[in-house]
């Protein structure tokens, strides 16, 4: 710590210490968002060896989700911290009107959605709007529904989705598809943005939030972020997609692929919207036309 300069060392006095503008970064409820990577890395420095040996000849194409043990409660602790007053105050005023549409009541689908933490904000914000927050993986959607229904919301539900082959009779469905973080995680998320699109009513939004990143490695060299989220691709969201014999496009596939994979799923008016205050995400905001 005194090495990378996080601790200041004193070597007359033989003293260490923290200056308060640093004291954030270790701190797990302060208010630096950096403060949760640390953690992250330590979970993912477990699956080293699993990874490893997806690069043998003989060895797995990937890494199963359920080798990532605590992988949904770090990400449910960043999103409950996260979005605590963000989402609502500062993130739903990014789509024009939809504010006044969830006020109103309209339905939507938080997909891929872990541990729900979006869904059960908005609900408990927006009660004449109804939400169904969808993942593949069971023990996040209990998690989400039973924790729904600790907080009292009647207007939402969870349940357990293939995001690329969501129900025949979910067509035209929601006003608003919300996807944070996830696409890049899919095995077919050219399917899956196609099941979004179909699932959208006409004259619908979808809102794909994701890392920010470019489709080039060279445009990526000044990114202060790159070397971690290269790293968070190779040990997580490229082995989780390959896994399922999937795409494998990494959290760094980049905007350009992102906005072209929007466009042939048949997207218009694409818009690339900064997430306040996460500067390390993008917002892909689309109409269904
Ligand atoms: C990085 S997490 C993001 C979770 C949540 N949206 C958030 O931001 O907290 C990716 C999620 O995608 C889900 N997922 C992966 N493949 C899926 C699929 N084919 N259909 C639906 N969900 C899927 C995983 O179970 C996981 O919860």
């Amino acid at each position: 710590m005194a090495t990378a300069r996080v601790v200041e060392y004193s070597k007359e006095q033989r003293t260490y210490y923290l200056p308060p503008h640093r004291r954030a970064v270790l701190h797990p409820h302060a208010g630096e968002k950096v403060v949760h990577m640390p953690e992250f890395m330590r979970l993912l420095a477990g699956l080293v060896t699993n990874v490893a040996d997806c690069f043998r000849q003989e060895g797995p194409e990937g890494v199963p989700y359920s080798a990532y043990t605590g992988f949904q409660d770090w990400q449910l602790e960043l999103r409950t911290w996260e979005f605590n007053t963000d989402l609502v105050a500062n993130f739903v005023p990014t789509v024009t009107g939809l504010k006044e549409r969830l006020e109103s009541g309209i339905r939507v689908n938080d997909a891929a959605c872990g541990r729900g933490i979006p869904t059960l904000f908005l609900a408990q914000h927006f009660p004449n709007s109804k939400f169904v927050g969808t993942d593949i993986d069971l023990e996040s959607v209990q998690w989400a529904a039973k924790e729904s229904k600790e907080r009292g919301l009647v207007n939402a539900t969870f349940q357990v989705q293939d995001l690329a082959k969501l129900p025949a009779d979910w067509s035209d469905s929601f006003d608003y598809v919300l996807v944070w973080d996830a696409v890049h995680d899919l095995a077919d998320p050219e399917g899956a943005l196609r099941e979004i699109f179909r699932t959208v009513k006409p004259g619908g939004q979808f809102s794909m939030v994701d890392i920010r990143g470019h489709a080039e490695l060279a445009d990526n060299i000044d990114n202060l972020a790159a070397t971690m989220m290269y790293g968070v691709s190779l040990l997580h969201c490229t082995p989780v997609s390959l896994c399922f014999g999937g795409r494998g496009l990494g959290v760094m596939w980049g905007q350009e692929l992102a906005v072209s994979m929007l466009q042939e799923a048949k997207f218009t008016n694409i818009r690339v919207l900064d997430v306040p205050n996460i500067p390390g995400n993008l917002h892909f905001l689309c109409d269904k036309p």
